[in-house]
Protein backbone atom coordinates (compact mmCIF):
# COMPACT_ATOMS: atom_id res chain seq x y z
CA UNK A 1 0.00 0.00 0.00
CA UNK A 2 1.03 3.91 -0.97
CA UNK A 3 2.32 5.72 1.47
CA UNK A 4 -0.29 8.23 2.55
CA UNK A 5 -0.06 11.77 1.09
CA UNK A 6 -1.95 14.95 2.53
CA UNK A 7 -0.95 18.22 0.47
CA UNK A 8 -2.37 21.72 1.39
CA UNK A 9 -2.72 24.31 -1.50
CA UNK A 10 -2.52 27.42 0.05
CA UNK A 11 -3.76 28.91 -3.34
CA UNK A 12 -3.36 33.00 -3.06
CA UNK A 13 -3.36 33.45 0.05
CA UNK A 14 -0.49 34.71 2.58
CA UNK A 15 2.06 37.18 2.32
CA UNK A 16 6.00 35.62 3.24
CA UNK A 17 6.23 36.27 6.89
CA UNK A 18 2.48 35.03 7.35
CA UNK A 19 3.04 31.73 5.23
CA UNK A 20 6.66 31.30 7.25
CA UNK A 21 4.15 31.79 10.59
CA UNK A 22 1.08 29.39 9.16
CA UNK A 23 4.13 26.94 8.55
CA UNK A 24 5.75 27.40 12.20
CA UNK A 25 2.19 26.49 13.58
CA UNK A 26 1.71 24.01 11.86
CA UNK A 27 4.89 22.30 12.83
CA UNK A 28 4.27 22.93 16.46
CA UNK A 29 0.68 21.10 16.13
CA UNK A 30 1.84 18.34 14.58
CA UNK A 31 4.95 17.79 16.53
CA UNK A 32 4.29 13.43 17.56
CA UNK A 33 2.64 13.11 13.97
CA UNK A 34 6.11 13.40 12.54
CA UNK A 35 6.82 10.30 13.85
CA UNK A 36 4.05 8.67 11.34
CA UNK A 37 4.58 7.58 8.29
CA UNK A 38 2.99 9.90 5.98
CA UNK A 39 4.20 12.32 3.18
CA UNK A 40 3.03 16.27 3.97
CA UNK A 41 3.58 18.87 1.17
CA UNK A 42 2.63 22.06 1.33
CA UNK A 43 2.10 24.10 -1.71
CA UNK A 44 2.81 27.97 -1.21
CA UNK A 45 2.27 31.26 -3.54
CA UNK A 46 5.55 31.42 -5.35
CA UNK A 47 6.76 34.22 -3.65
CA UNK A 48 6.84 32.96 -0.31
CA UNK A 49 8.38 29.70 -1.79
CA UNK A 50 12.10 30.22 -1.02
CA UNK A 51 11.20 31.18 2.47
CA UNK A 52 9.35 27.99 3.37
CA UNK A 53 12.07 25.63 2.08
CA UNK A 54 14.87 27.17 4.64
CA UNK A 55 12.07 26.45 7.39
CA UNK A 56 10.84 23.39 5.84
CA UNK A 57 14.90 22.31 5.88
CA UNK A 58 14.91 19.53 8.88
CA UNK A 59 10.97 18.81 9.54
CA UNK A 60 8.96 16.13 7.73
CA UNK A 61 7.55 18.16 5.16
CA UNK A 62 7.89 18.48 1.40
CA UNK A 63 7.69 21.91 -0.65
CA UNK A 64 5.45 22.18 -3.59
CA UNK A 65 4.03 24.51 -6.22
CA UNK A 66 0.57 25.35 -7.93
CA UNK A 67 1.40 25.81 -11.01
CA UNK A 68 4.29 26.11 -13.76
CA UNK A 69 4.99 26.74 -17.31
CA UNK A 70 5.94 24.18 -19.86
CA UNK A 71 8.50 25.86 -21.77
CA UNK A 72 12.20 25.93 -20.24
CA UNK A 73 12.61 29.84 -20.64
CA UNK A 74 12.47 32.54 -23.02
CA UNK A 75 9.62 35.68 -23.88
CA UNK A 76 6.69 34.23 -21.68
CA UNK A 77 6.05 37.42 -18.96
CA UNK A 78 5.03 36.45 -15.67
CA UNK A 79 5.93 32.57 -16.08
CA UNK A 80 7.81 30.18 -13.73
CA UNK A 81 9.32 27.21 -15.42
CA UNK A 82 10.07 23.42 -14.06
CA UNK A 83 13.37 23.83 -14.32
CA UNK A 84 12.90 27.40 -11.61
CA UNK A 85 10.78 25.29 -9.77
CA UNK A 86 13.31 22.90 -9.42
CA UNK A 87 16.57 25.16 -8.76
CA UNK A 88 13.88 26.86 -6.08
CA UNK A 89 13.67 23.28 -4.30
CA UNK A 90 10.33 22.31 -5.76
CA UNK A 91 9.77 18.11 -5.53
CA UNK A 92 5.68 18.34 -6.36
CA UNK A 93 3.51 20.80 -8.44
CA UNK A 94 -0.17 20.65 -8.77
CA UNK A 95 -1.41 20.51 -12.56
CA UNK A 96 -4.93 21.36 -13.85
CA UNK A 97 -6.49 22.55 -10.65
CA UNK A 98 -10.07 23.34 -11.74
CA UNK A 99 -9.21 27.17 -10.35
CA UNK A 100 -6.44 27.20 -13.42
CA UNK A 101 -8.72 25.46 -15.55
CA UNK A 102 -11.15 28.40 -14.84
CA UNK A 103 -13.37 25.90 -13.49
CA UNK A 104 -14.77 27.51 -10.06
CA UNK A 105 -16.74 25.94 -7.43
CA UNK A 106 -18.59 29.17 -6.46
CA UNK A 107 -18.26 31.07 -9.18
CA UNK A 108 -17.28 34.76 -8.11
CA UNK A 109 -15.31 35.94 -11.41
CA UNK A 110 -16.92 37.73 -14.13
CA UNK A 111 -17.45 35.47 -17.20
CA UNK A 112 -15.54 37.52 -19.55
CA UNK A 113 -12.42 36.91 -17.22
CA UNK A 114 -12.37 33.18 -17.41
CA UNK A 115 -10.26 33.53 -20.55
CA UNK A 116 -7.57 34.14 -18.35
CA UNK A 117 -7.38 31.02 -16.51
CA UNK A 118 -7.96 28.97 -19.56
CA UNK A 119 -5.69 26.00 -19.08
CA UNK A 120 -6.85 22.91 -21.42
CA UNK A 121 -6.06 19.68 -21.49
CA UNK A 122 -3.27 19.93 -23.81
CA UNK A 123 -1.65 22.39 -21.64
CA UNK A 124 -2.23 19.95 -18.68
CA UNK A 125 -0.27 17.36 -21.01
CA UNK A 126 2.88 20.01 -21.81
CA UNK A 127 3.20 21.03 -18.05
CA UNK A 128 3.79 17.49 -16.79
CA UNK A 129 5.96 16.55 -19.49
CA UNK A 130 8.05 19.21 -18.30
CA UNK A 131 7.76 18.76 -14.38
CA UNK A 132 8.58 14.93 -14.97
CA UNK A 133 11.80 16.16 -17.57
CA UNK A 134 13.21 18.29 -14.59
CA UNK A 135 12.13 14.92 -12.11
CA UNK A 136 9.15 17.31 -10.05
CA UNK A 137 6.24 14.63 -8.80
CA UNK A 138 2.98 16.38 -10.61
CA UNK A 139 0.08 16.27 -8.80
CA UNK A 140 -2.86 16.00 -11.64
CA UNK A 141 -5.96 17.66 -10.92
CA UNK A 142 -9.33 16.25 -12.29
CA UNK A 143 -12.92 16.92 -11.85
CA UNK A 144 -16.42 17.45 -13.26
CA UNK A 145 -18.40 20.72 -12.84
CA UNK A 146 -21.72 19.95 -10.91
CA UNK A 147 -23.79 20.50 -14.32
CA UNK A 148 -21.21 17.94 -15.80
CA UNK A 149 -22.49 15.47 -13.03
CA UNK A 150 -25.84 16.25 -13.50
CA UNK A 151 -25.56 15.53 -17.10
CA UNK A 152 -24.53 11.90 -16.22
CA UNK A 153 -21.16 12.93 -17.36
CA UNK A 154 -18.58 12.76 -14.45
CA UNK A 155 -17.01 9.16 -15.77
CA UNK A 156 -16.45 10.18 -19.33
CA UNK A 157 -15.14 13.86 -18.13
CA UNK A 158 -12.37 12.32 -15.67
CA UNK A 159 -11.49 9.42 -18.13
CA UNK A 160 -11.09 12.23 -20.66
CA UNK A 161 -8.96 14.34 -18.32
CA UNK A 162 -6.98 11.36 -17.44
CA UNK A 163 -5.77 9.70 -20.76
CA UNK A 164 -5.28 13.50 -22.43
CA UNK A 165 -3.04 14.74 -19.86
CA UNK A 166 -1.13 11.69 -19.94
CA UNK A 167 -0.32 11.73 -23.87
CA UNK A 168 3.12 10.75 -24.66
CA UNK A 169 4.23 10.25 -21.60
CA UNK A 170 6.30 7.27 -20.54
CA UNK A 171 4.08 4.66 -18.22
CA UNK A 172 8.00 4.09 -16.68
CA UNK A 173 7.96 7.74 -15.38
CA UNK A 174 4.36 7.63 -13.63
CA UNK A 175 5.09 5.54 -10.72
CA UNK A 176 5.67 8.36 -8.47
CA UNK A 177 2.63 10.41 -9.88
CA UNK A 178 0.04 11.72 -7.94
CA UNK A 179 -3.82 12.28 -9.34
CA UNK A 180 -5.99 14.09 -7.17
CA UNK A 181 -10.28 13.77 -7.82
CA UNK A 182 -11.01 16.97 -7.56
CA UNK A 183 -14.99 17.38 -8.01
CA UNK A 184 -14.94 21.27 -9.05
CA UNK A 185 -18.66 21.58 -6.93
CA UNK A 186 -17.11 20.28 -3.70
CA UNK A 187 -14.39 23.33 -4.04
CA UNK A 188 -14.26 25.80 -1.20
CA UNK A 189 -17.88 25.15 -1.09
CA UNK A 190 -18.23 23.53 2.18
CA UNK A 191 -20.07 20.36 -0.14
CA UNK A 192 -17.52 17.36 0.51
CA UNK A 193 -18.34 14.23 -2.11
CA UNK A 194 -19.23 11.39 -0.45
CA UNK A 195 -16.87 8.71 0.76
CA UNK A 196 -18.37 6.21 -1.13
CA UNK A 197 -18.75 8.25 -4.26
CA UNK A 198 -14.87 9.28 -3.56
CA UNK A 199 -14.14 5.87 -3.69
CA UNK A 200 -16.31 5.02 -6.73
CA UNK A 201 -14.41 7.37 -8.77
CA UNK A 202 -10.96 7.38 -7.27
CA UNK A 203 -11.31 3.34 -8.22
CA UNK A 204 -12.26 4.39 -11.69
CA UNK A 205 -9.26 6.31 -12.25
CA UNK A 206 -7.09 3.77 -10.28
CA UNK A 207 -8.57 1.41 -12.83
CA UNK A 208 -7.88 3.98 -15.89
CA UNK A 209 -4.21 4.08 -14.85
CA UNK A 210 -4.31 0.05 -14.56
CA UNK A 211 -5.66 0.05 -18.35
CA UNK A 212 -3.51 2.13 -19.70
CA UNK A 213 0.08 1.88 -17.24
CA UNK A 214 0.08 -1.22 -16.65
CA UNK A 215 -1.22 -3.12 -12.90
CA UNK A 216 2.53 -1.73 -11.28
CA UNK A 217 2.09 1.33 -11.99
CA UNK A 218 -1.83 1.33 -11.24
CA UNK A 219 -0.91 0.27 -7.46
CA UNK A 220 2.23 3.20 -7.38
CA UNK A 221 0.16 6.06 -7.98
CA UNK A 222 -1.49 8.33 -5.51
CA UNK A 223 -4.83 8.59 -6.07
CA UNK A 224 -6.31 11.71 -3.50
CA UNK A 225 -9.15 13.17 -3.15
CA UNK A 226 -9.80 16.95 -3.00
CA UNK A 227 -13.05 18.91 -2.05
CA UNK A 228 -13.77 20.56 1.27
CA UNK A 229 -11.57 18.08 2.75
CA UNK A 230 -12.00 18.94 6.92
CA UNK A 231 -10.84 17.53 10.40
CA UNK A 232 -14.15 16.44 10.50
CA UNK A 233 -14.35 14.23 7.46
CA UNK A 234 -10.96 13.63 6.50
CA UNK A 235 -10.56 10.09 8.44
CA UNK A 236 -13.54 8.16 6.85
CA UNK A 237 -12.19 9.54 2.94
CA UNK A 238 -8.74 8.27 4.02
CA UNK A 239 -10.22 5.32 5.00
CA UNK A 240 -11.44 4.49 1.44
CA UNK A 241 -9.24 1.17 -0.73
CA UNK A 242 -8.45 3.80 -3.26
CA UNK A 243 -8.22 7.10 -1.54
CA UNK A 244 -4.33 7.65 -0.61
CA UNK A 245 -4.56 10.73 1.31
CA UNK A 246 -5.92 14.54 0.54
CA UNK A 247 -5.55 17.60 -1.37
CA UNK A 248 -6.25 20.18 0.88
CA UNK A 249 -7.47 23.87 0.58
CA UNK A 250 -9.13 26.17 2.72
CA UNK A 251 -8.83 24.00 5.38
CA UNK A 252 -4.72 23.68 4.96
CA UNK A 253 -4.62 27.31 6.06
CA UNK A 254 -5.44 26.59 9.63
CA UNK A 255 -2.74 24.76 10.86
CA UNK A 256 -4.06 23.44 13.73
CA UNK A 257 -7.49 21.68 11.13
CA UNK A 258 -4.43 20.44 8.77
CA UNK A 259 -2.76 19.24 11.51
CA UNK A 260 -5.30 16.91 12.09
CA UNK A 261 -6.00 16.17 8.97
CA UNK A 262 -2.28 14.87 8.68
CA UNK A 263 -2.94 12.59 11.79
CA UNK A 264 -6.20 11.33 10.32
CA UNK A 265 -4.45 10.09 7.22
P1 LIG B 1 -10.86 23.23 -0.61
O1 LIG B 1 -9.92 23.27 -1.91
O2 LIG B 1 -10.26 22.23 0.33
O3 LIG B 1 -10.86 24.63 -0.09
O4 LIG B 1 -12.23 22.79 -1.06
C1 LIG B 1 -9.34 22.10 -2.41
C2 LIG B 1 -8.51 22.45 -3.62
O5 LIG B 1 -8.86 23.37 -4.34
O6 LIG B 1 -7.47 21.82 -3.88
Amino acid sequence: MATKLVVGNWKMNGTIPSSAALLEAFLKDIDLAAKTAVDVVVCPAFLSIARIRELIRFAPVKLGAQDVFWAESGAFTGKVSASMLSDAGVEFCIVGHSETRGRFGKLETPASTLGFFAETDETVNLKLKALLYQSITPILCVGETAAEREAGQTEAIIERQVSNALVGIDPAELYTFVIAYEPVWAIGTGNTCSADEAQRICHLIRGHIESCCGTDVAEMVRVLYGGSVKASNAKELFAQADIDGGLVGGASLDPYEFAQIVLAA
